[in-house]
């Protein structure tokens, strides 16, 4: 023991200085987060995990898309036209024209339908009922009612599409196959159909 005990007989000035036990510290009070805090840091957890559920939402779907084929979807290039009598002698009928980009005229003898692609450099021509005459917008070319073309820089007639009559009696155009004048092809029965 190194701590001497205090000597009763010396006056208080001479006694030896006695170590004496440290006073415990104080205990530091515990924190406890405020409600404002509190909803604070809920409040962001909930916006953490929202944002995470969407970019993994994102990505997967991302990877979903990669697993289907880009598909272009385009109207048929095969389609029914109504019946002949729906078609008027000497008219070129445009009510194809928006969708399947083809007109139907129809002659006396039957009908034969036109690809409503110029020959030049593919733009669409329109059908000038006044003039009689398809004309394109791009560099002027002009065609007849047959398709044939007489001025402008296109080097050739429209082309023709396959025609014929369903068993059901309706016109059925196909565009898929086409029929050029200059290959002599105008004389295949199935780019027109007579009536
Ligand atoms: S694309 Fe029709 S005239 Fe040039």
């Amino acid at each position: 023991m190194t701590d001497q005990a205090p000597d009763s007989k010396l006056p208080e000035s001479k006694q030896p200085a006695v170590a004496r036990p440290a006073a415990p510290a104080a205990a530091k009070p515990a924190v406890v987060a405020s409600p404002a805090r509190r909803e604070f840091v809920v409040s962001w957890l909930k916006f953490a995990w929202i944002a995470f559920a969407a970019s993994t939402a994102t990505a997967l779907g991302t990877c979903l898309r990669f697993m289907y084929p880009n598909v272009l979807f385009e109207p048929k290039s095969s389609f029914k036209a109504g019946k002949p009598e729906d078609y008027e002698i000497g008219m070129v009928d445009v009510r194809w024209k928006e969708k399947y980009n083809v007109w139907v005229v129809r002659t006396v003898d039957g009908i034969y339908a036109l690809l409503g692609v110029c020959t030049h450099l593919g733009c669409t021509p329109s059908w000038l009922e006044n003039e009689q005459k398809f004309k394109c917008p791009c560099h002027g070319s002009g065609f007849y009612k047959s398709g044939i073309n007489f001025e402008g820089p296109a080097p050739r007639p429209l082309e023709r599409v396959a025609i014929r009559l369903g068993d059901d009696g309706q016109i059925v155009i196909d565009k898929s196959r086409k029929f050029q004048q200059e290959k002599g092809e105008w004389n295949n029965p199935d780019s027109f159909l007579t009536l």
